[in-house]
């Protein structure tokens, strides 16, 4: 097999982190390069391996990199998430949907072997069926994220039929991890109440106590990222994003969990703008064609990401 030489676009967030060190493992720090806006990687990226100042909008900056590196995939990872989205649409869909048709184009004229942009579960809307939302359903999505997943996985759709680019993307739901903070998201609450849980034993939520959402622990997005990346490219039945299942709980189980090893611990309610975003968004998901092209399955249910959320954070 031919060595692959990786790069990784937005590495300093919440995914990139896990995700950059994640493949390392695999296949080399010196074949993994991270990049992202800033001067200086993420301090648990300091020193692993290369790093590049890039912005996702600048085709040379990419092409360079991709010379410089002998790249042959790229993971693009750099977006407005929702929250921050809603604050400032036109600049969120500028970024979010010229980067990744910027991807789509270098990944044709470099002849890159595979590419990876996430997609999210805001592709669905409110007209969506809420429970066990299945991949193929009505999307009507109404956040500016939301349009801009849509809009970006009918992009990779065309790029592979069109010319061929193997692109491969999931509709992460809200995802839950402990090394590098979450940036602007609608489920970022579910990250947050852990870290308050230990340091204040109590929390102020900013949606409403019944507020189901689908979420997925980061061991389990990372494996999913990688397991769909190694699938051999004739089992894949979609190029636009898979639906992906972890669990689905709200703000009041996710508190009762942590109850049960932090029994003083409180929350309020205080629902802002995003609960308008949660409310649009399915409550759980149907990941049949997951499981059936590419064997997903979950690892972590509530109580198991609980545990080994409480039990890193304290260290
Ligand atoms: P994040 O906000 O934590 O990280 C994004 C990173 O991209 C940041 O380090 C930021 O500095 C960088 N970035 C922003 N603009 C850039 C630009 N122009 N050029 C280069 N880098 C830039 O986001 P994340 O949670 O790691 O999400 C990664 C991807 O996964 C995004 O596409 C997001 O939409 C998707 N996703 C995330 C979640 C989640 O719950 N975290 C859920 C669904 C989908
Ligand atoms: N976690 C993401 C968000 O809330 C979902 O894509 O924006």
């Amino acid at each position: 097999m031919s060595q692959e030489n990786i790069l990784i676009i937005g590495a300093g967030g919440q995914i990139g982190v896990e995700l950059t060190a994640a493949l390392r493992k695999i296949y080399g720090d010196a074949h993994v390069v991270a990049s992202d806006l800033k001067d200086e990687p993420h301090p648990l990226l300091k020193d692993k391996g290369p790093y590049e100042k890039i912005d996702a909008m600048k085709k040379r900056q990419i092409v360079e990199v991709i010379k410089k590196y002998g790249i042959t995939q790229i993971y693009h990872l750099a977006a407005i998430l929702s929250a921050t989205g809603e604050m400032r649409p036109n600049w969120a869909w500028g970024i979010n949907m010229n980067s990744v048709l910027l991807l789509l184009e270098i990944a044709r004229e470099k002849k890159l072997k595979k590419i990876y942009w996430p997609s999210s579960i805001a592709v669905f809307g409110p007209t969506t069926p809420k429970q066990n939302t299945p991949q193929k359903t009505i999307i009507e999505p109404t956040t500016v994220y939301g349009i801009s997943k849509y809009a970006g996985e009918q992009w990779c759709q065309y790029y592979f039929d069109k010319y061929k680019i193997d692109v491969r993307s999931i509709r992460y739901p809200g995802l839950i991890s402990y090394k590098s903070h979450p940036g602007g998201g609608t489920t970022d609450y579910a990250v947050d109440i852990y870290y308050k849980a230990l340091a204040d034993k109590k929390y102020t939520c900013f949606l409403a106590e019944d507020t189901y959402l689908p979420m997925l622990y980061m061991p389990d997005a990372i494996r999913g990222t990688i397991e769909l990346m190694e699938a051999s490219a004739d089992k894949l039945s979609t190029r636009m994003g898979y639906n992906l299942s972890g669990m689905s709980f709200s703000p009041k189980e996710i508190t009762a969990s942590i109850q049960k090893h932090i029994p003083d611990f409180t929350i309020d309610y205080a629902p802002d703008f995003r609960q308008a975003i949660a409310n649009s968004w399915p409550q759980s998901i149907d990941d049949a064609v997951a499981q059936k092209d590419w064997n997903w399955k979950a690892a972590y249910d509530l109580d198991k990401m609980t545990d080994d959320m409480l039990k890193n954070l304290k260290k």
